[in-house]
């Protein structure tokens, strides 16, 4: 088979999220061949490589990024290791798809733009959740309804972090390594907050850790360091206000809303996932339910980032979209510790 129609043979570095949509999806792609896997602990590594019929299982990341024939690699480990696995990676000439953000700050998400542009290779990020149907109906209706932002409003609701022993205390606790539902689930938002309007003028923020301690997977006890609830204020360039909100500590869960009240009209999105929108001076529609589905996005993501590979194609979601949601992400942090308005560095 010529190279270019071949599959392109990649790892993927985690075996959380890694394990749970990269995995199963990419091995159902015929754009892709998983080949191998990384995981902190090697027999899970090996399990996980028995399981999807791969060539290596291996908790040894240059073992991984030294595999024979390898192409790409998809990063899906702690936020605090993207850039130093990304870059280590780019430098061997392997693409890069990158989980979000980047890296934990944009200096850093800077240095791994910055390998992967001197190595040649494509890198594209897993901003995924703005092609899940919900988003991209929200999405491609504020584009032909909305015009200039009034009031933006983005509204997480979970219960997953109401109990100390409602989850156990891994990274995702800890601030040093890159935790928080900020880079779970906050810069999703920023991205789709970038993606609709582009530009920000600036951001106020607070952040709070709601349920303090946690047990590790040992028993031990440990201090949350990382957010479990935020709000952020955004001012639009040009007009208008926004908030992009999450407590994932309250006792019942509900879907995410999204409301757009622009200059044109009215896009918004309930919590069972039906959208409503009209321009002003017609009633509002409905569509919907919509679905959400994360593998579903997953799959446009590596597909674009398969076309990027083999013709080229400008990949999406792109490094510089994930500059600017770095940049945005930063300027948020700086905001919260500052308790002041911030306006995000330009990429
Ligand atoms: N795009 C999305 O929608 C989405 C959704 C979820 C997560 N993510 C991203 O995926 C990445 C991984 O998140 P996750 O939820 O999969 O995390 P996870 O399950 O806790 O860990 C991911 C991988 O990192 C390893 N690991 C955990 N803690 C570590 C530590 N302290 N030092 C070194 N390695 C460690 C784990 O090892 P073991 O295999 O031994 O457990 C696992 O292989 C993050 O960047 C996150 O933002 C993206």
């Amino acid at each position: 088979m010529p190279a270019a129609q071949r599959p392109i043979t990649i790892a993927v570095l985690g075996g959380g999220y890694g394990a749970k949509v990269p995995l199963p999806v990419l091995s159902g792609l015929d754009e892709f061949e998983p080949v191998a896997v990384w995981s902190r602990s090697p027999e899970r590594a090996q399990a996980l490589a028995a399981t999807h019929d791969l060539q290596l299982g291996t908790s040894d990341v240059d073992e991984l990024l030294d595999h024979p024939g390898l192409e790409a690699v998809h990063v899906a480990t702690p936020v605090a290791l993207h850039a130093e696995v990304a870059i280590a990676a780019a430098r061997r000439g392997l693409h890069v798809l990158c989980e979000k953000p980047l890296a934990t700050d944009l200096a850093e998400a800077r240095s791994v733009a910055a390998a992967i542009e001197q190595a040649g290779v494509v890198g594209a990020v897993n901003y995924g959740r703005r092609f899940q149907e919900t988003r991209a109906r929200l999405l491609e209706r504020i584009a032909e309804i909305c015009g200039a932002p009034r009031m933006v409003s983005v509204s997480l609701v979970f219960d997953d972090h109401a109990q100390p022993d409602s989850r156990p205390f891994t990274w995702v606790q800890d601030a040093a390594l890159g935790g928080g539902r900020l880079q779970g689930y906050g810069v999703h938002d920023l991205d789709l907050v970038l993606a609709a309007f582009g530009e920000v003028d600036s951001v106020a923020a607070a952040t709070e850790v709601g349920v303090g301690e946690r047990q590790a997977p040992d028993g031990t006890p440990r201090a949350v360091t990382a957010e479990d609830a935020y709000v952020i204020a955004i001012r639009f360039r040009g007009g208008g206000l926004g908030h992009v909100s999450l407590t994932a500590t309250a006792r019942h869960k509900r879907g995410d809303t999204i409301e757009v009240y622009g200059a044109e009209g009215t896009v918004t999105l309930d919590a069972d996932k039906q959208l409503q929108w009209g321009r002003a001076g017609e009633p509002l529609q409905t569509e919907g339910p919509l679905k959400a589905d994360s593998k579903a996005a997953y799959a446009q993501v590596a597909r674009s980032f398969h076309a990027a590979i083999r013709d080229g194609a400008p990949p999406e979601p792109s490094i510089d979209d994930a500059l600017r949601v770095q940049a945005l992400f930063d300027a948020v942090r700086r905001a919260d510790a500052e308790r002041r308005w911030v306006a995000p560095e330009p990429v």
